[in-house]
């Protein structure tokens, strides 16, 4: 995410990161946020004016139905089962003409056919696939392996630095902002 937002702050566009990891300097407007419904809010309202939204982030599908307050007392229990309620798509409900939307699809395996099901699932402009199961690149590493997936056609990325993963996802959303829609 940070990477993609380094790239189109480079290349002019006025950028807004909405992370869960604010920590180091940027500079471009940074929104923190701790959970998904925040997330969810954050996006919804810059999205309402944006010409771009990527969603990078591997939001947490589920949540906790219910919080408690203080501690959850272990009372004898041997186990205990959590209710968990579904968290908004927010990539899916940002959804308004005019709004170009670029997801990711992490996958567990070489499954790209599952990810070209997820663009059409959720109507997104690209699709980026990456395999969350391939050795030393995607989640903590500087590097990555990618499949742009656009009406158009793929391009696959070989592994490389996000920065060049961030750079081919910049030209493909360039060269749809550039053709007629
Ligand atoms: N996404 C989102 N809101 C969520 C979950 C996911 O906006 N609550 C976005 C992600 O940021 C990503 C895309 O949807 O751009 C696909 O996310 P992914 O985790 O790969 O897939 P899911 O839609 O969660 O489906 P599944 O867990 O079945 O793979």
């Amino acid at each position: 995410g940070r990477a993609l937002a380094d790239e189109a702050y480079l290349r002019g566009a006025h950028v807004l990161l909405v992370t869960t990891q604010p920590e180091s300097a940027a500079p471009y407007e940074v929104v923190a946020v701790a959970t998904a419904d925040e997330m969810a809010a954050a996006v919804t309202e810059a999205a309402a004016s944006a010409d771009v939204l990527v969603m990078a982030a591997a939001v947490a599908d589920f949540r906790p139905s219910a919080a408690t307050e203080g501690k959850i007392e272990r009372g004898g229990r041997e186990s205990l089962t959590l209710e968990l309620d579904r968290t908004v798509d927010i990539l899916a409900t940002a959804a308004r003409p005019g709004l170009l939307r670029v997801g990711f699809a992490a996958e567990a395996g070489p499954q790209l056919a599952r990810a070209r099901g997820k663009k059409a699932a959720k109507g997104v402009d690209l699709l980026v696939f990456n395999d969350i199961l391939a050795e030393g690149v995607g989640i903590g590493s500087d590097e990555n392996e990618i499949t742009i997936i656009a009406a158009e056609g793929e391009t696959h990325v070989p592994r490389t630095t996000k920065q060049a993963c961030a750079a081919a996802v910049a030209d493909a959303i360039e060269r749809l902002l550039d053709s007629p829609r």
